[in-house]
C-alpha cells in the first residue's frame, strides 16, 4: 500500500515532499521505506526526523524553517499522532505565518495551505481523518487545538503492515484510545447521523480484533480491523465530539504523567457507567454490546468488557500510579475545565468529576 504513495503525490500535482517524522519511525525503518518508493517513481522527496512527543511551537518552527528552505509544496505526515501534527502544524506555519497559538480554535487560516497525505504507524488518534493539530504549548504545556478545513489530509493512506512494527504496549493503549473515540463519539450531544455511522463501524472493527492486539496475537487482518476501524473512529470525533473519559483523562496525564490511551481507558467504564443513567445512552450501549464478541456466552457488559480489555493489557490503575484520594478535587477542576466534557451526554460537573476519579480509585490494585 506504501507503494502506492507516489501515485497520490503526482495526483495532488506535488514536485517535492516533505516527510515528516520521528527518529523511531526512522529507525524501523518506514521513513527510508518511503523515500525509496518516492525515488523510484522519481518524485523528489526530503525528510525531517526531528518530531518530538506531544509536539510545541518549538519543535514545529524547525520543522517550518526545514520546510522552506527545502522549498516543498506537498506534506507528508508519517507515524503516530505527534507526526501528523508536526506536518499539520507546519503546514499552518508555512503557508500563513505566525505561530500555532495564532491559530487556537477553529478556522484561523486566510490563506490557502499545502496538500498534506497522513500515512499512520499506530492505530489509535484517528489524526489522519481530523483537520486538527493537537499542540502543546512550550512553557505550560497545555494543549491546544489549532483546526481548519484546509489542514484536512487530502489523502490518508492506511497501510496495516506499517503498525505491525508497534511494540505491544503502544498497540495496546493506541488501540484502547481508538475505542473509546468510538463510544464516546457515540453517545456525546453532537452525535449525528453521519458521526453515528462511523462510530458504529468503528466500534465493529475495533471491538472484533482488540483483544489480539492487547495478547500480542494478532494478524494481518487484525491490523488492518485496527487501522480502519481508528481512522473511522477519527472521522466519527471530525463530524462530532468526545466526551468526559477524555476530560478526565487530560488532567491524570498533566498531573501524574500518566499516557493518554492508559488515561483514558482507567476512566472510561466508569463514564460508561455513569452515561447509562441517561436511557437513550443505554439504548446506544446495549446497540454496541451485541458487537463484542462473547464466546457464545450471555451478551457482555461494556464497562465490564472495557475492564477486561485495561486488566489483559495490564495496565496499572489509578492507585497503583500515584494518585489518592486528596487529589481528587484537583483532578475534578482540571477536568471541569477541558472543552470535551461539555459535550458528553449527561451534564458533569465538579461533583460529578469528583464522583468518577473515586469511583476509578477505588478499582482493584493492579489487575492483571
Ligand atoms: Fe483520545
Amino acid at each position: 500500500m506504501l507503494e502506492k504513495l507516489p501515485e497520490f503525490i503526482k495526483e495532488i500535482d506535488g514536485s517535492k515532499a516533505l516527510i515528516v517524522t520521528d527518529k523511531g519511525i526512522r529507525a524501523a525503518g518506514h521513513a527510508d521505506r518511503a523515500l525509496s518508493v518516492l525515488e523510484k517513481a522519481g518524485c523528489e522527496a526530503v525528510l525531517f526526523d526531528g518530531v518530538q512527543e506531544n509536539p510545541t511551537n518549538h519543535c514545529i518552527s524547525n520543522c517550518r524553517d526545514f520546510a522552506q528552505e527545502a522549498k516543498i509544496d506537498v506534506l507528508i505526515g508519517l507515524g503516530g499522532g505527534s507526526s501528523m501534527d508536526t506536518a499539520k502544524g507546519c503546514n499552518f506555519l508555512l503557508t500563513n505565518g505566525g505561530e500555532m497559538k495564532d491559530y487556537h480554535g477553529y478556522g484561523k487560516a486566510t490563506r490557502p495551505m499545502l496538500p498534506f497525505i497522513a500515512i499512520p504507524t499506530t492505530s489509535g488518534t484517528g489524526s489522519e481523518c481530523q483537520s486538527y493539530a493537537l499542540v502543546s504549548d512550550d512553557e505550560t504545556h497545555v494543549k491546544m487545538a489549532c483546526g481548519d478545513s484546509k489542514a484536512l489530509a487530502r489523502v490518508a493512506l492506511l497501510d496495516p503492515d506499517l503498525t505491525a512494527s508497534q511494540p505491544k504496549r503502544v498497540a495496546s493503549l493506541t488501540g484502547l484510545d481508538a475505542l473509546a473515540h468510538a463510544l464516546e463519539t457515540a453517545v456525546c450531544i453532537p452525535r449525528n447521523p453521519i458521526s453515528k455511522i462511523h462510530s458504529l463501524e468503528a466500534f465493529r472493527l475495533l471491538a472484533r480484533s482488540i483483544h489480539t492486539v492487547i495478547t500480542g496475537t494478532s494478524l494481518p487482518e487484525d491490523r488492518s480491523n485496527m487501522l480502519l476501524g481508528a481512522a473511522l473512529a477519527g472521522l466519527a470525533i471530525e463530524n462530532s465530539m468526545l466526551g468526559a473519559a477524555h476530560a478526565c483523562a487530560n488532567p491524570l496525564t498533566a498531573f501524574f504523567g500518566v499516557t493518554h490511551g492508559h488515561a483514558v481507558s482507567l476512566m472510561l467504564p466508569h463514564v460508561i457507567r455513569f452515561n447509562r443513567e441517561d436511557p437513550e445512552v443505554n439504548e446506544i450501549y446495549h446497540a454496541y454490546e451485541s458487537f463484542i464478541p462473547s464466546n457464545g456466552a450471555k451478551k457482555v457488559d461494556m464497562a465490564e468488557w472495557v475492564n477486561t480489555l485495561v486488566a489483559s493489557a495490564g495496565l496499572r490503575s489509578l492507585s497503583a500510579l500515584g494518585v489518592e484520594s486528596p487529589d481528587v478535587g484537583k483532578l475534578a477542576a482540571g477536568a471541569s475545565q477541558q472543552w470535551t466534557g461539555r459535550f458528553n451526554p449527561r451534564p458533569v460537573g465538579q461533583a460529578d468529576f469528583e464522583a468518577l476519579y473515586s469511583s476509578a480509585l477505588s478499582d482493584v490494585v493492579e489487575r492483571v
